[in-house]
C-alpha cells in the first residue's frame, strides 16, 4: 500500500509508456516487502535537465534511465561510477544531499543472469551479434569472464570495428575480432556460445533473425538472446531444435533492476532464478 512514507522510484525516458521496469520493479519490492512505489515518467529530451534537477527536491530515491537519455545524463550528475566512465552511459540515477550518482546495471544484470553458467565462458569462443549499445555493456562483461576470443558479425561492419577499438582503449580488451556475413556460419561453428545484442526478432517483427535456420548450432552451443519480447525469438527456436543451450534476455531484465534496487536501498537483496520465474 501507499503510504505517506513510501520511497518512490521512477523510469524516465522518451518513449517509456511500454517500459516493462515498472511491472518488474513492483515485483520485486513486493518480493522484498519494500516500502517504496515504481513509477513511469515520461521526460522528453529539453526537459531532461529540469527533471532531474527536481529528484532531490521531491525526494524521489533513485531512477532509471532509457533511451535517448542514457547517455546525456552523465553530464548533470555529480558523480559516476568507474563503469559509467567506462562505457559512457548510465541507466541508474541515485540523488543525495549533495547531487546525483550515476551507475550502470546492464553488464552486473547479465553476469548475474548467467548464474553457473558463467564457467562456460572461461577460455571459450564467443560470437556476438551486433556492435551497438548493448553490445558494448555485454562486451565489457566477457572481458570479465577471460573468453578466449569475440567474434562480432554486424550489419555496419565499421560499427563493428569502432566498437572493438572503443573497447581496447577503454577497457583494455583486445580479443575481439569483426566478421562479415559471410563468415558468420563458420564462425558460429568454431564459438562455443553465440550472444544476439541486436533488436532483430523482437516483437513486432519476431520472424526476423541474423542467422539462418541452416545454422551450424548444435548440443555444444550456448546460445543467449538479450531479447525478451517474445520470450522464444526464432534464433532460440532454431538453436533449441538443434539441440543448444538456449536462453531469452528476461534474467538479464530482472537482474540489471535488482541490481539499481541494491544501489538505491543499500541492501543486499538476493533473488533465486524461481522468484525470476514466478514473475
Ligand atoms: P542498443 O542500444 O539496443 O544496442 P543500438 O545502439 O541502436 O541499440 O544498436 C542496435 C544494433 O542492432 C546495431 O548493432 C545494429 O546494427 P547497425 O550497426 O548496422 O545499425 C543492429 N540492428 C538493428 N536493426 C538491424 C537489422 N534490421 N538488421 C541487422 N542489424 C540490425
Amino acid at each position: 500500500m501507499i503510504k505517506g512514507s513510501t520511497d518512490i522510484y521512477a523510469v524516465i525516458g522518451d518513449p517509456v509508456e511500454h517500459s516493462l521496469s515498472p511491472l518488474m520493479q513492483n515485483y520485486l519490492i513486493k518480493l522484498f516487502d519494500l516500502d517504496a512505489v515504481y513509477a513511469a515518467c515520461h521526460v522528453r529530451s529539453k526537459d531532461l535537465k529540469t527533471a532531474l534537477a527536481g529528484l532531490q527536491a521531491l525526494n524521489i530515491k533513485g531512477i532509471n534511465v532509457t533511451l535517448p537519455h542514457k547517455i546525456k545524463v552523465r553530464a548533470f550528475c555529480r558523480t559516476v561510477s568507474k563503469d559509467v566512465e567506462t562505457l559512457g552511459a548510465a541507466n541508474t540515477i541515485t540523488p543525495d544531499e549533495t547531487g546525483l550518482c550515476a551507475d550502470v546495471t546492464d553488464h552486473a544484470g547479465f553476469l548475474e543472469s548467467l548464474g553457473d553458467r558463467q564457467s562456460l565462458f572461461r577460455g571459450n569462443a564467443v560470437c556476438m551479434l551486433g556492435a551497438g549499445g548493448a553490445a558494448r555493456s555485454i562486451l565489457y562483461a566477457l572481458s570479465q569472464l577471460e573468453v578466449d576470443r569475440v567474434s562480432i558479425y554486424n550489419r555496419t561492419r565499421e560499427n563493428a570495428e569502432q566498437l572493438i577499438r572503443e573497447a581496447a582503449q577503454s577497457f583494455g580488451f583486445t580479443s575481439a575480432e569483426s566478421v562479415a556475413q559471410s563468415e558468420l556460419n563458420r564462425t558460429i561453428e568454431s564459438s562455443s556460445i553465440v550472444i544476439n545484442t541486436t533488436s532483430v526478432g523482437m516483437h513486432p517483427h519476431i520472424e526476423a533473425t541474423l542467422c539462418g535456420d541452416d545454422a551450424p548450432f548444435s548440443r555444444r552451443h550456448f546460445v543467449y538472446d538479450l531479447i525478451y519480447n517474445p520470450l522464444q525469438t526464432r534464433l532460440l527456436r532454431t538453436a533449441k531444435s538443434k539441440g543448444a543451450f538456449v536462453q531469452n534476455g528476461l534474467d538479464m531484465l530482472i537482474f540489471q533492476g535488482l541490481q539499481s534496487l541494491r544501489i538505491w536501498t543499500g541492501q543486499n537483496l538476493q533473488a533465486d532464478a524461481g522468484a525470476t520465474k514466478r514473475m
